[in-house]
């Protein structure tokens, strides 16, 4: 499986689900690939915001090693599953798909409800963590019954 987490930086929201999901399927012994990228290129390249890093570590994960990329048209044959943060990202990155089974592929990370960007927000990123480490925990969930 493998599973793309999208955002707009690609710093605060989809670092840390990538870091959570790829955390939670070590666990459970899954041999599961997760990525994350954003749809704008401001940040590429760089390390998570280091309140994202902050949160993680403070929550035993380590997000510190990841390296922010722009979402690219390729990366819809590449993963499987492209989950986005906000219906901004969604109409984003369904903009660049180009048949229905890519567009299949796309879904928010929370079904019919939005991951609140935390950027602006410093007190935002325990409540965010915990939202995506909870949706998390319910997606590894359903992906493996599936
Ligand atoms: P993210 O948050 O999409 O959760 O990574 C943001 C990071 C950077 C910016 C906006 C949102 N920015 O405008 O630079």
């Amino acid at each position: 499986m493998k599973i793309l987490m999208v955002c707009l930086g690609n710093i605060c929201r989809s670092p840390l689900a990538h870091g959570i999901v790829e955390y939670l399927a070590t666990e459970q012994g899954l041999d599961w690939s997760v990525d994350s990228a954003g749809t704008g290129n401001w940040h590429v390249g760089q390390a998570p915001d280091p309140r994202a890093i902050k949160v993680a570590r403070n929550n035993g994960i380590d997000i510190s090693t990841q390296r922010a990329q722009h979402f690219q048209p390729h990366f819809f044959d590449h993963y499987d599953l492209i989950f986005v943060m906000d219906r901004q990202n969604l109409q984003d990155v369904l903009a660049l798909a180009e048949s229905d089974g890519q567009r299949q592929k796309v879904s928010l990370f929370i079904e019919n409800d939005v991951v609140p960007d935390p950027y602006y927000d410093d007190d935002l990123f325990d409540p965010v963590f915990s939202l995506i480490y909870r949706r998390s925990v319910q997606i590894i969930g359903q992906l493996q019954q599936s």
